[in-house]
């Protein structure tokens, strides 16, 4: 008889849309101090998490996120790349200054919304100089409670998931991005729009893409009762 000898492999990683999102946390709402303190606290644990140590050994820093805890409007993006890494902030890089364009044209700030991402590390690249990988689904699923404590706290009014990774950390969905975005979806009770991940615009340069991100940020505009200009309104559009 032979005996295997006994190793202990890690649990396969379970598919994202098998983890169960947590219950919305039935609770008084928080005072604008313990909403800080708990922000403060959650901040505190993220940027000394060690739960992924090859992620921990190539970061530089902990991209926690950034912006307004009040704000209505929060943006989720895939995972900080090397410029975020360094900086320790979501979307600073190329892809970051367009975001940043895209949150201006709406009439708000960055200061005014809140930017996270599902994953808080850098994804590492052994081997590899330069480039980014996709997040894997086992970081995902260790991360992403901190999104949804993040998402908890800051109760937003409407959610923008940038890309197909945004979607399916938040939603457990791997239909195509082309298919989803544009179409309202729902996030644990709080309208979520799809849309293209800005890197995307800066692959695909094409009018017709930017104003498709340019019509779900509209929809995201009415749905905040915010006022949209008819110059807005026209933005990308042939004249
Ligand atoms: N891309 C992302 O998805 N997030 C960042 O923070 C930067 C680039």
């Amino acid at each position: 008889m032979v005996h295997k000898p006994a190793v202990n492999l890690p649990a396969p990683a379970p598919a994202l849309a098998e983890v169960p999102l947590p219950a919305v946390p039935k609770r008084e709402p928080l005072s604008a101090d313990e909403k800080t303190a708990a922000f403060a606290a959650l901040r505190e644990r993220v940027l000394a998490c060690v739960k992924c140590p090859h992620l921990v050994s190539s970061r530089k820093n902990v991209v926690f996120g950034v912006g307004n805890i009040d704000a209505e409007l929060m943006f989720v993006g895939e995972a900080p790349g090397a410029d975020e890494d360094v900086q320790g902030e979501p979307f600073v890089g190329k892809a970051g200054e367009l975001l940043t364009k895209i949150i201006a044209a709406t009439g708000l700030t960055r200061a005014e919304v809140y930017i996270g991402n599902i994953l808080k590390c850098r994804p590492d690249t052994p081997g590899q100089s330069a480039g980014n990988r996709k997040p894997r689904p086992e970081e995902m699923a260790t991360c992403l409670p901190y999104l949804h404590e993040q998402i908890d706290l800051i109760c937003p009014k409407v959610l923008v998931a940038l890309g197909a990774t945004a979607v399916e950390g938040l939603l457990g969905k791997t239909v195509g991005i082309t298919r989803l975005r544009g179409h309202w979806q729902e996030y644990r009770g709080i309208p979520l729009m799809p849309t293209y991940h800005p890197a995307y615009l800066l692959r695909n340069q094409a009018m017709t893409e930017k104003r498709k991100v340019w019509e779900d940020m509209l929809a995201v505009m009415e749905k905040l009762g915010m006022p949209i200009s008819e110059k807005q309104r026209n933005y990308f559009l042939k004249a």
